[in-house]
């Protein structure tokens, strides 16, 4: 393999043909980390507005370290994956706090950050400081799969690590912002998991496997996922024209607003899980539908039931629970999952136990 051959024909490609992406024209490591975070689990047309918004709202270090918890969710909801901007805000109190609120400029400082992994770690070095450091993810694994026409299995840590040594080597000696870029770009575009474009591919004629007409098995990945279901019931519940919604203090969707959920088999069993959690009285009256979630490790299939609280006002808050407005409810960071039952029940509650 011609290493030089490989790097200029890849970035002089990407310069002509690359993606014009909002954060491609920013040095700002700042602006590059939220890219980062947010490109971690979600698609690149997804991203493109929440980035321009969080940006906006919070445009430095120090705006997003001293943000209400509210707000900082409310800019990441729809986005999913919420502990990426909780460890976020975090990172950010690190760096107010350990660096003097100027971001860290090397790897091995950059990955020490809270929600900062191999792959955003080189993606921030290489992009804001240059440094040589390849990003390993699926697409870079798949091209060099292909490229050195390579069987091994691209799900094991092994392959991983064997890559990175591979993806260093290629990066030695050129623009490692470009080259990263390119790669993302060229995973994306061009040598794509289905039917890759190797007719307009800038390294057709330095890729093994396409000389070997193997691309469309490579490359090899087998792994073992296997996803647990669970199945709440899930209810809406109101009283008179105000809703019921607890904070998440912990897990999958910590600091986000949901409505109460078990993992009960009949809305009786609900009501007496409600009473015997809350002290409250409630009455489940009309079944919405199943809503299905698709978490990375989890499905969540909800059963959505519309219910009223028979207790009176006074004693919801002498308990201390909020009741939200409907206008109140649109401003919460509330999750996807949640939001979809609002939505079907918005469809289908209409007049039903005093829905509205
Ligand atoms: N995926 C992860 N990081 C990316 C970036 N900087 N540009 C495009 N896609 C990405």
């Amino acid at each position: 393999m011609n290493i030089q051959h490989f790097q200029k024909n890849l970035i002089t490609w990407y310069k002509n043909k690359g993606r014009d992406l909002p954060w491609r024209h920013t040095k700002d490591p700042y602006a590059i980390w939220v890219s980062e975070i947010m490109l971690q689990q979600t698609q690149v047309d997804t991203v493109k507005p929440y980035y321009v918004r969080f940006l906006e709202t919070l445009p430095d270090i120090k705006s997003l370290a001293l943000a209400d918890d509210d707000l900082v969710f409310k800019l990441w909801e729809g986005l999913g994956y919420y502990r990426r901007v909780r460890h976020m805000k975090e990172a950010a109190q690190t760096i107010i706090e350990n660096y003097d609120g100027h971001f860290p400029d090397t790897y091995d400082q950059i990955i020490k950050l809270k929600g900062i992994g191999n792959y955003t770690a080189s993606a921030i070095s290489s992009i804001a400081f240059g440094q040589e450091k390849g990003v390993i993810d699926g697409n870079t694994l798949r091209i060099l799969s292909r490229i050195y026409n390579r069987q091994d299995n691209i799900a094991l840590e092994k392959t991983k690590k064997n890559y990175q040594i591979l993806m260093d080597e290629l990066i030695h000696g050129c623009d490692p912002s470009l080259f990263n870029q390119a790669m993302m770009d060229l995973g994306a575009m061009i040598c794509t998991p289905k039917h890759p474009d190797c007719t307009n591919c800038p390294v057709q004629n330095l890729c093994e496997a396409y000389r070997a007409d193997t691309t469309a098995i490579l490359p090899v990945k087998i792994k073992n996922t296997s996803k647990s279901d669970i199945y709440y019931i899930t209810a809406i519940l109101k009283k008179g024209d105000k809703y019921f919604l607890i904070k998440n203090e912990e897990g999958l969707l910590q600091n986000l607003y949901g409505f109460v959920q078990y993992e009960v088999e009949s809305p009786i069993s609900f009501e007496e899980h409600f009473y015997d959690q809350y002290g409250l009285s409630v009455r489940l009256c009309e079944y919405i539908k199943e809503i299905k979630h698709v978490f990375s490790h989890r499905i969540w299939h909800m059963s959505v039931y519309l219910g009223e609280i028979t207790d009176p006002e006074e004693k919801i808050l002498s308990e201390n629970y909020t009741l939200y407005s409907q206008d109140e409810l649109t401003l919460l960071p509330i999750s996807t999952a949640h939001r979809k039952a609002i939505g079907a029940a918005g469809a289908i509650g209409d007049g039903v136990c005093g829905f509205s």
